[in-house]
């Protein structure tokens, strides 16, 4: 939804609000499990997972799980960005130069590198445009004794495990608000907080 400017999204989301009832959306659920195809068959399990090492047939030890690369090796959150961002194609051959030739995916991603095109990312989460989210506020709030009170995983849960990275929360406001409302998280509910 795009709309001229900020009172006027205001005043349909107020609008929307009478409209429809509070208890309308917080119990709607359409986003969970939103896990749509990509480009390119990219398992996060497959890298920042955790190792399985296993013997194969021939006797030799192979790692079917992941190498437990740093998510934000590949999702840079620029502390003056709202955004996370998805890893440049430069950053994939860091070590798919040389890492993985024989694998079918692998090559499709050298494709993408030989012609200079990006990789056509499908977005998994996307918030309606009048809902403001900004990720470095998350990432960046302490608690009083200066420890960080969040970390990916409690947004984004076992995405880390992920064949194909899925919506695993309920994603809608009800989720947000829940949150917020934690004594321990100490964030504020105001409407103008998220919509502004
Ligand atoms: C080797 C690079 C790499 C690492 C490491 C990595 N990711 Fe990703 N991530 C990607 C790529 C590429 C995509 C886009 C393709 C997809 O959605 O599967 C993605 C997509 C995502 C998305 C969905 C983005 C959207 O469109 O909504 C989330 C959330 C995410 N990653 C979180 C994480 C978290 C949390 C970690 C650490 C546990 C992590 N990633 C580690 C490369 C990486
Ligand atoms: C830090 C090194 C590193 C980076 C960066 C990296 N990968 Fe990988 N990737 C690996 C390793 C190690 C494997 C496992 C290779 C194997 O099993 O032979 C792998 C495997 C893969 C596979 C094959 C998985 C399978 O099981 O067939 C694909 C596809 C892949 N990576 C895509 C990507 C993409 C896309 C990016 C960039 C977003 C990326 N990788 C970034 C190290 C990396
Ligand atoms: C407080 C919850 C929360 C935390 C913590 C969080 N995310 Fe997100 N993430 C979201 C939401 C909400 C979106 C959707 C943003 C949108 O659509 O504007 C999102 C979207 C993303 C995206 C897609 C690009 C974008 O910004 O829209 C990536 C990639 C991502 N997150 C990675 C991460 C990584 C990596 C971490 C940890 C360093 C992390 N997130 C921590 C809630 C969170
Ligand atoms: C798991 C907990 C959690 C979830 C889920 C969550 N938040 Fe937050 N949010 C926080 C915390 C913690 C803060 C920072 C409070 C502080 O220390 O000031 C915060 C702060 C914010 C702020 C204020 C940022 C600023 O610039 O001051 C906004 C806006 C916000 N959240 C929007 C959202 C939206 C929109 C969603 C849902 C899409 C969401 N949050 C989901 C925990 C959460
Ligand atoms: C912590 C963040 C947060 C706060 C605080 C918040 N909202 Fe929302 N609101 C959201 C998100 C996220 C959505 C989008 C939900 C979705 O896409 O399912 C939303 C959607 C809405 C919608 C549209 C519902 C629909 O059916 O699409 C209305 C109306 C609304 N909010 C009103 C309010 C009012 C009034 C308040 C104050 C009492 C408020 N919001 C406080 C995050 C927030």
């Amino acid at each position: 939804m795009k709309l001229p400017n900020k009172p006027m999204q205001l005043a349909v989301v107020l609008g929307a609000l009478a409209g429809f009832g509070v208890l309308a959306f917080l119990m709607i659920n359409p986003k969970q499990g939103y896990a749509p195809k990509q480009p390119i068959f990219f398992q996060h399990k497959r890298m920042a997972g955790d190792p399985n090492w296993v013997t194969d047939a021939n006797g030799k030890e192979v790692n079917l799980g992941g190498y437990q690369i740093p998510c934000r090796y590949c999702h840079t959150m620029p502390y003056e960005g709202r955004h996370s961002t998805l890893p440049s194609t430069d950053i994939c051959m860091n070590c798919h130069s040389v890492v993985g030739q024989d694998k079918e995916w692998v090559l499709v991603l050298k494709g993408y590198w030989e012609r200079g095109e990006p990789i056509p990312w499908v977005k998994v989460h996307d918030l309606p445009d009048f809902v403001y989210y900004d990720h470095s506020a998350h990432l960046n709030a302490v608690d009083d004794k200066g420890q960080p009170k969040l970390d990916c995983v409690n947004c984004h849960l076992d995405v880390k495990n992920d064949s194909v990275v899925q919506v695993r929360t309920k994603f809608n406001m009800g989720w947000c608000v829940e949150c917020h409302r934690k004594p321990e998280m100490a964030a504020s509910t105001d409407c103008v907080t998220c919509h502004r």
